[in-house]
């Protein structure tokens, strides 16, 4: 079973929220990591209920394969309903240059606390959390410097709690929180398919494919059409199932007797998608702002 692969039961879920706040009297702030590309999809839907008596600072991580213009709406969407948010990535350097610094910020007050107490370089502590796949070792290993073991995808956080140290003042508990995503809607589970935080056997790989196929062509048609060497004209009547076939066909992926092989041409969809290949991609838009 991939580590991404989580069976939630409500065991789990109690187990989980008993030892998140747990942890919650020994951290300073809470970073709640999103998949920039699905924000809505990978958010845990009781974060704040769970963890709201501690800052929470939301990171729209993944935010280089995600449409930069939908980073920044769903940034302002975040802030405007109150909470914190940066854009951010594992790819590149600028999340250990910038984070710190925006967490000292936000603990300012804690931070001249300490020091009236005689305690200045007293290190904050931060908890790490998010569902599956949304880059929270990633983000363990940027900040720590140093690779460590991948943490494996369990439900709830490790027992026997350890402390991190970053060479930024702050330390980190060593495994993230492991949350679980909304179950009722279906859209969330096609978008988690999509991007591969589950692998849910309700939905083969070519139904996934089929999906993100059509609202690839809704949201993104001259990307989509750019890669698979479509026209716009003719796919917009097309149903998903065509389509998928029609994109196998140009890609060349067929079979004996010349049908298309939908198992291969799925799976090329779905990591082109995964890697970006496509083009940078948010596959849900923010509600837009309340007209004054
Ligand atoms: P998790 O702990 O929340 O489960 O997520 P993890 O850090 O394991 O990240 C899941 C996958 O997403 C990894 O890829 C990781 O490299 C990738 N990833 C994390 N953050 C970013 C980011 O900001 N940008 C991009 N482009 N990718 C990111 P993987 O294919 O599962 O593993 P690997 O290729 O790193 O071995």
């Amino acid at each position: 079973m991939p580590s991404s692969t989580i069976q939630w039961f409500p065991g789990h879920m109690a187990k989980t929220r008993r030892l998140m706040q747990e942890c919650l009297g020994q951290v300073d702030i809470i970073l709640e990591v999103l998949d920039a590309r699905i924000p809505y999809s990978s958010r845990n839907p009781e974060i704040k209920k769970l963890l709201g008596q501690k800052p929470i600072l939301t990171l729209l991580n993944k935010s280089d394969m995600a449409d930069p213009a939908c980073n920044i709406l769903w940034r302002d969407y975040i802030r405007r309903s109150g909470g914190m948010c940066q854009i951010v990535d594992c790819v590149s350097d600028a999340v250990q240059k910038n984070l710190p610094d925006i967490i000292s910020d936000i603990l300012k007050e804690k931070l001249e606390r300490n020091e009236s107490r005689g305690m200045a370089g007293k290190h904050l502590r931060a908890m790490i959390v998010g569902i599956p796949n949304v880059g929270k070792s990633s983000l363990i290993n940027r900040l720590a410097g140093n690779a460590k073991a991948k943490v494996e995808n369990r439900p709830g956080v490790t027992v026997n709690k350890q402390w991190i140290q970053t060479p930024y003042g702050i330390d980190l508990l060593d495994m993230p929180g492991v949350l679980w995503p909304k179950f009722d809607d279906p859209v969330v589970g096609e978008n988690l398919a999509i991007t591969g935080a589950i692998r849910d056997r309700i939905l083969d790989i070519e139904t996934v494919a089929m999906i993100l196929c059509g609202r690839l062509r809704t949201r993104y048609p001259t990307l989509f059409c750019a890669r698979y060497r479509l026209e716009e004209a003719e796919i917009s009547a097309l149903d998903e199932y065509d389509l998928l076939q029609l994109v196998g066909r140009r890609r060349g992926f067929l079979q004996a007797g010349g049908s298309v092989n939908e198992r291969r041409t799925a799976e090329a969809i779905l990591d082109d998608f995964r890697s970006a290949q496509i083009g940078r991609l948010t596959l849900e838009t923010p509600p837009a702002p309340k007209e004054k």
